[in-house]
């Protein structure tokens, strides 16, 4: 008997290595997998290139039925539109980075891109990566891995990550200060804040490579497909 296939949550700080492992998690079980913090930089460019002023609640509702965001897979690799248009490389900038914590304490944007996410994940058989994933937007998922690394650690992979794209005006302290203030923001918001669902797994990655993260976390699956197998 085939079993269906389970909801995976993988939620954490920020740059802690949440979509490296839900993309690898995804691929090895051929599983959707959705970057919900894209959804949050998507709408965040469009609030910047439309001069959309988050204080007022009446533009950012008006805003917020302008956006249509989907994704789209092409040749293994996973882009970002924000209607129609590829904003993958546009939504990684510092400029988004240093807003989208704040974009993403407004109630409105949370609650339409909540819905875009559990229809997304309706039918099961996905791996989504965020902040609220596991106590939220699945809050039944059959898994839920929550990550953490050392700020040291993940200062250096962002770095690393903006080096590769050639954004190199940057120092060390800079993104370890975007990082922290992201973090509290995400954190302390009263609509959804970032923390640990109670059933969910901490992995702390800090000493861990990709693959090691990624064959760790293969063997919890199979932990929770043989329970679902045996409960089904
Ligand atoms: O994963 P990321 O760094 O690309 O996410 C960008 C921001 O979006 C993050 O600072 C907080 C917000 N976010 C959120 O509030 N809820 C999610 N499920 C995902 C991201």
């Amino acid at each position: 008997m085939s079993i269906s296939k389970i909801t995976i949550a993988v939620d954490g700080y920020a740059a802690c290595g949440k979509s490296t492992l839900a993309k690898s998690l995804a691929k090895s079980l051929d599983y959707i997998y959705v970057d919900s913090g894209a959804m949050y930089r998507a709408v965040t460019l469009y609030f910047l290139d439309n001069n959309i002023d988050i204080n007022n609640s009446l533009h950012v509702e008006q805003a917020i039925k302008n956006i249509k965001i989907h994704f789209k897979n092409i040749n293994n690799n996973n882009y970002t539109f924000l209607n129609n248009v590829n904003v993958e490389d546009n939504i990684r900038t510092p400029q988004v980075s240093d807003f989208v914590s704040p974009v993403a304490t407004i109630s409105i944007v949370r609650k339409a891109m909540v819905r875009l996410q559990q229809l997304m994940g309706a039918q099961g058989g996905i791996v989504m990566d965020g902040r609220d994933i596991g106590t939220v937007v699945f809050k039944n998922a059959e898994l839920k891995l929550f990550l953490t690394a050392s700020l040291e650690e993940r200062t250096r992979r962002r770095m690393l990550e903006w080096e590769l794209k050639g954004i190199k005006n940057i120092t060390a302290r800079e993104v370890s200060s975007n990082l922290q203030k992201r973090d509290h923001i995400d954190s302390t918001r009263e609509d959804s804040p970032l923390r640990k669902a109670n059933d969910a797994i901490e992995i702390d990655n800090s000493d861990m490579t990709p693959e090691e993260q990624l064959a760790f976390s293969l063997d919890i699956v199979e932990n929770v497909l043989r329970k679902t197998k045996i409960n089904s």
